[in-house]
């Protein structure tokens, strides 16, 4: 069968996971996915960086924007982060161009996955963003297709990896914050600016797009209450496991009577409570399905391997023709903060 063709934008730590996988990995991703899979065209800022694989097989294009229409390429994936700028305009130009779209830009999806949605669904194509949420926990299918019978009620995790990795560190190494913070920098956790790590606001991203799959609403990046980790102390820490809590930076999405809550904010967990014993960049997901119960998923939450996995995921799913709604249902059909009545709990 003929190969899904496919244009790669950003070729950093996510970018360049995805072209090892897909190097490492071809011949079952081949026998998985009906036809092979192959990067036809590559992008980034600096050309002359080596980024350790070999790009001289790949199209080298210098004008980002212009991937949304190369002429070799099916689909094109965006691994250059940022809310707005040129990932932006290559999401729009690619489902403009009636080619499918795959992300793991959740900053990107929060403020605009709705008319994104939109435009991929009026263009018949893909928008695709597993790696979006959790890095390689693939919680997006989880949730939007394993539990899709589900009425939920609520959804939260810890869903930010440089902040887990500096929580459990300063825990269990009482070490200092910024040292710890530039040691999830080196192991490519962080974000490009990693304020919006420590400061809760990816976790705000994550759960947006979270809570809009889990609740059937729109992403409501807006309307989440936001409190990060940056005045979390090590003595808070010490004083919270003298009683038998640890300290998480936990995102929470609820459906109540009178709409959808939700927050991020440093919580404390008791012991007894699996969230307390995910530690590391690992992140964990709960979700109340009121016919499936409890639901725990669990992995590496960010690093170039685990969210390489999910973006190859995508393109897996894109290369059998398996796709649908980017979000839980249609876009036209999603609610804006009214979630279906979760019942008894
Ligand atoms: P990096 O900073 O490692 O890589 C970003 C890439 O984008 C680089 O190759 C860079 O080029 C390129 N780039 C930046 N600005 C531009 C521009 N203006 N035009 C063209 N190319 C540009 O980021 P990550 O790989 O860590 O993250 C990529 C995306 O994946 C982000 O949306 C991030 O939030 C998301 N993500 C990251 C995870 C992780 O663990 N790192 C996990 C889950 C999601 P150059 O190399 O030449 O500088
Ligand atoms: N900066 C993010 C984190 C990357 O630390 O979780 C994964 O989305």
């Amino acid at each position: 069968a003929d190969a899904l063709r496919v244009a790669l934008a950003g070729l950093g730590t996510v970018g360049g996971g995805v072209i090892r996988l897909l190097d490492t990995n071809r011949d079952l991703i081949t026998r998985r996915a009906g036809r092979p899979i192959e990067v036809v065209a590559v992008s980034a800022r600096d050309r002359t960086k080596d980024r350790g694989v070999d790009l001289s097989r790949f199209d080298w294009v210098d004008d980002t924007a212009a991937l949304a229409t190369h002429e070799k390429a099916d689909v094109v994936v965006e691994l250059i982060g940022g809310s707005d700028g040129p990932a932006l305009t290559l999401a729009r130009n690619t489902l403009a161009a009636g080619r499918g779209f795959v992300t793991a830009n959740k900053a990107m999806l929060a403020h605009h996955g709705l008319e994104l949605a939109q435009k991929a669904e009026g263009a018949g194509v893909p928008l695709k963003f597993e790696a979006a949420v959790a890095g390689g926990i693939p919680v997006i299918k989880g949730l939007r297709e394993g539990a899709a019978a589900n009425v939920i009620s609520n959804v939260y995790g810890i869903l930010n990896g440089t902040c887990n990795f500096i929580l459990s560190k300063m825990e269990a190494e009482g070490r200092d914050f910024a040292e710890v913070l530039a040691e999830a920098q080196a192991l490519g956790y962080a974000e490009a600016d990693p304020s919006f790590d420590i400061d809760g606001v990816d976790a705000a991203h994550k759960l947006s797009i979270l809570a809009a799959i889990a609740f059937g609403t729109q992403p409501a990046f807006d309307d989440v209450a936001i409190s990060g980790i940056r005045h979390v102390l090590a003595a808070d820490i010490a004083e919270a496991a003298a009683l038998g809590y640890r300290v998480r930076l936990v995102g929470v999405g609820e459906a109540g009577p009178h709409g959808l809550f939700q927050r991020v904010h440093p919580h404390l967990i008791p012991l007894d409570h699996p969230l307390a014993h995910v530690t590391g960049s690992t992140n964990a997901v709960v979700a109340q399905g009121n016919f499936v119960g409890r639901l725990l998923f669990q992995g590496a939450g960010a690093g170039d391997g685990p969210t390489a996995s999910a973006v190859v995921a995508d393109l897996i799913d894109i290369a059998r023709g398996e796709f649908g709604p980017a979000f839980a249902m249609p876009a036209a059909s999603l609610v804006q903060e009214k979630p279906a009545d979760a019942g008894e709990r």
